[in-house]
């Protein structure tokens, strides 16, 4: 178990290039379940969650080789059509190999994904969206187990504009006999950039990046090749950090059409921007406002900028309130930047923020992915030595952050070893 040992107060200036996109990754490894054949997938970050994929997509006969930032993916020898609990209850994304299964194989045993560190995060819009293509589905001994000779096309309205359950529809129906229409889709970028492989491997769907999707089935679907997106909260994260640390910070190989709400509410902060097509150049803001902020939907303010916003604006000069409408209880981060000398309440889902003049290193402790980029990102603007433990949580989300973050002058080192 790793933990970051952080020297605080450096400023950060320099370059940084940005990596693919995790969440985009997660849902094309399984897109390939759809079609047999040999697949290069390019700019996928190593991730502990694109490992997690992989091994679970092994388990059902894919040959996954990687060559530098290119997965090559190989399912001519698919022949187990199960997702083991001992693999779901690593990562819930593995519920991305459900509607692929079901839709080309006729058939999936699928480990429900358990419990998460904030709170219920249920996959019944995927179950129902599932059910609705006309597949028989009944939860067993705590999987999913569903079946189907050829899934029927149908009109399903998310009661959530739910990323994964938009993914996992769209991929199903893209084999379905007939067209489906998904109502309320998730427009998320990683969600339009799957349709768009889709459509590349013969699918049939209009209104990709608008949240009515018109999917007609086809028979067969064939492999392609792919590059993924940039990863837009690992952008919006060192975009967070360079705003807190002072100093001017380059981000290359990113997409600000993806950050504009992340960028408006740190121009709001005080920060100053220039943008390019793949890159954001930004300025920090000489004092920090207090912005407040409420998550939402794509293209709303992340749920997964929440945390490093949180870290922002206990450094500002007053007072904002946060509030995350995704999810009522991602809030584990906050104990732990008290205890580095944030003033934060809680209520229910909103923190109220009073910013103070200055943090002050200790030890804290990673819960998830999120939270503990906002307690780098603490320890980074804080006086003294911060210590963040068990930063395997990091890893399944920010490929070799503390490189990165090493050359844009931050004083951070991973100590491997013992349980701290
Ligand atoms: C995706 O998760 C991302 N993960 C999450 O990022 C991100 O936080 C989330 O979308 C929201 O943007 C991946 O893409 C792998 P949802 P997902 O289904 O698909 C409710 C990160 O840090 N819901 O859009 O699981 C749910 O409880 C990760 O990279 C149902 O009620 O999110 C939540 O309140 C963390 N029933 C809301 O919808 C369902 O069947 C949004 O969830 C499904 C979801």
């Amino acid at each position: 178990m790793d933990k970051f040992v952080i020297h605080g107060g450096k400023t950060l200036k320099g370059a940084v290039t940005i990596g693919g996109s995790k969440n985009e990754a997660l849902a094309i490894m399984p897109a390939a379940l759809l079609a047999s054949g040999k697949y290069s997938l390019g700019n996928v970050p190593e991730l502990r969650d694109i490992a997690t994929m992989g091994r679970l997509l092994e388990l059902m006969g894919v040959d996954i080789e990687r060559e530098r930032d290119t997965l090559v993916v190989n399912t001519f020898r698919v022949n187990k059509f199960e997702a083991p609990y001992e693999q779901v209850k690593k990562m819930r994304a593995s519920i991305y190999v459900l509607g692929p299964l079901v839709a080309r194989y006729g058939k999936a045993r699928v480990s429900l994904p358990g419990g998460c560190a904030w709170g219920p995060r249920p996959v019944n819009l995927h179950i129902e969206g599932i059910r609705k293509l006309g597949a028989k589905v009944e939860i067993r001994g705590g999987y999913i187990v569903a079946k189907a000779t050829r899934l029927k096309g149908a009109k399903i309205t998310l009661d959530v504009s739910s990323v994964g359950a938009t993914g996992n529809i769209m991929m199903a129906a893209s084999l379905a006999r007939g067209t489906s229409v998904i109502a309320n889709a998730a427009t998320e970028p990683e969600i339009t950039a799957l349709a768009v492989f889709l459509t590349k491997m013969g699918a049939r769907i209009d209104g990709i990046g608008t949240s009515r999707l018109e999917i007609e089935g086809v028979d067969t679907l064939h492999p392609v090749d792919e590059r993924m997106i940039p990863d837009r909260i690992e952008a919006g994260t060192f975009l967070v950090a360079a705003a807190l640390c002072g100093g001017t910070v380059r981000l290359e190989m990113c997409k600000p059409d993806h950050l504009m709400a992340v960028i408006s509410k740190l121009e709001e902060a005080g920060a100053r921007f220039e943008l390019g097509d793949n890159w954001i150049r930004l300025t920090a803001p000489r004092a920090i406002h207090p912005v407040d902020v409420k998550t939402a939907i794509y293209p709303g303010f992340p749920t997964d900028m929440q945390a490093q916003w949180i870290t922002l604006m206990s450094l500002s000069r007053g007072s904002s309130v946060i509030i995350d409408s995704i999810y009522f209880d991602r809030f584990k981060h906050v104990p732990e930047l008290i205890r580095l000398g944030a003033d934060i309440d809680l209520n229910r889902n909103a923190a109220i923020v009073k910013g103070v003049k200055s943090l002050t290193g200790t030890k804290v402790m990673s819960t998830d992915l999120r939270a503990s980029a906002s307690l780098v990102l603490a320890g980074l603007a804080a006086d003294g030595t911060t210590e963040v433990l068990r930063v395997y949580h990091l890893d399944r989300g920010y490929e070799r952050i503390e490189k990165k973050l090493q050359m844009l002058g931050a004083s951070i080192r991973r100590v491997s070893g013992r349980e701290f």
